[in-house]
């Protein structure tokens, strides 16, 4: 590739991006009047129940890991990366040449959407699904073919591989999905697998596999250098605000997505990486943030049963569900008793997603519930 075409390319790109975080941002607390409110303190007095952020983290480890980090962010710390590549490596059972890092996983869907939209041709995704990377993606040439999910709310795969044609460049699966928490059969998902061309990239989103161990696609990259699977440090790891994330592909793929992280000092910062570092090691902390995802989230379906609110087995830390048989406005209800979050995916439809936070916070939405009933 011409690296002034690149760069030009991973400009646009950037100024996509920082455009669709603002977006992002406003979607996720789509219910706030921003010209009225301090809008930072008024969040945290709320529970948040908008980003499936992990209502228990960082853990206590990579919290400390971070503030005597702190110490040495005067310097450049590539040395790091290669550190937690290795670190990642050893959990994830693959090498580092495997790896390539992100601040965040959004970091890193953009840039395999902009590397996509270099081929040039089309996306296919599934509606609704997860959805940060579309806007920048469309803008940098990169049209994308939405099918709906089958009506249990799973990804269509049979769908999805009809919609594709000789333009389709990308393909992106989120697994389990989000916003409806569903999971694909692993056998299901391993056909399609084999089964895309080998010119079209296949994004695989994992952000959530961690809270119900759903097995992960990462065992195929070897032999499917079109496949790139998406993980985060956001979910189970709780640090999201740290933005670290990563993709596992074959080392020839990451060599390629390598160039399109054209700004060499992208990616996570020295702090964060360093906490992630710690996170990896803090075992009983992620088994402690799964325990409670799953407490929490009883709590919410026997509340959503008691009031025959009709809901979707999640494997994640979000619930999808319906609002129809319900007489008031959900998330003006939620609101008026200061939590935020719960929010439509689909237009003119009645299926909201509302994360899940602590076991105390899921008993107040639900108490919010019945008393509004
Ligand atoms: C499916 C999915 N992928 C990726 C992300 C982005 O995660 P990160 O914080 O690593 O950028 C999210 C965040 O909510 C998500 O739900």
């Amino acid at each position: 590739m011409e690296r002034r075409q690149l760069l030009k390319q991973s400009a646009f790109a950037i100024a996509a991006f920082s455009f669709s975080r603002e977006l992002f941002a406003n979607a996720s607390n789509t219910t706030f009047d921003s010209s009225t409110l301090n809008k930072s303190n008024m969040l945290n007095s709320m529970i948040r129940l908008g980003s499936n952020e992990n209502p228990h983290g960082p853990s206590t480890l990579a919290k400390q890991a971070m503030i005597d980090a702190v110490g040495i962010s005067n310097r450049y710390q590539w040395d790091m990366n290669a550190e937690l590549k290795t670190a990642i490596a050893n959990m994830t059972g693959h090498t580092k040449d495997h790896i390539a890092l992100g601040a965040g996983s959004s970091e890193l869907l953009g840039i395999v959407s902009l590397w996509a939209a270099y081929k040039k041709g089309n996306v296919v995704a599934s509606e609704p699904t997860f959805k940060l990377w579309m806007p920048a993606a469309r803008r940098m040439g990169l049209p994308t073919k939405l099918v709906p999910l089958t009506s249990t709310k799973h990804n269509d795969l049979n769908g999805i591989m009809n919609a594709m044609d000789q333009e389709t460049k990308m393909v992106y699966l989120c697994n389990p999905n989000n916003p409806t928490g569903t999971v694909s059969p692993t056998s299901e998902l391993e056909n399609f697998i084999k089964k895309v061309a080998s010119t079209t990239i296949v994004l695989l989103d994992e952000a959530y596999t961690d809270y119900y161990d759903t097995p992960s696609m990462s065992k195929m990259i070897d032999a499917y250098p079109n496949l790139v699977i998406a993980k985060t440090f956001s979910k189970t790891f709780g640090m999201a605000g740290a933005r670290v994330g990563y993709v596992l592909a074959h080392p020839n793929t990451i060599k390629q997505l390598n160039e399109f992280q054209a700004w060499a000092n992208a990616g996570p910062s020295a702090v964060s990486m360093q906490g992630a570092l710690a996170a990896i090691k803090d075992k009983a902390f992620v088994t402690y943030c799964k325990q409670e995802n799953i407490k929490a989230k009883e709590i919410l379906y026997q509340g959503f049963d008691a009031l025959g609110i009709k809901h979707i087995k999640s494997f994640t830390s979000f619930v999808y569900f319906d609002t129809a048989t319900y007489k008031k406005d959900i998330p003006a209800l939620l609101l008026a008793n200061q939590i935020t979050g719960a929010r439509s995916f689909e237009q003119n439809s009645t299926w909201l997603r509302i994360s899940i936070g602590t076991v105390t916070e899921m008993e107040k939405v639900v108490a919010v519930l019945k008393l509004g009933a």
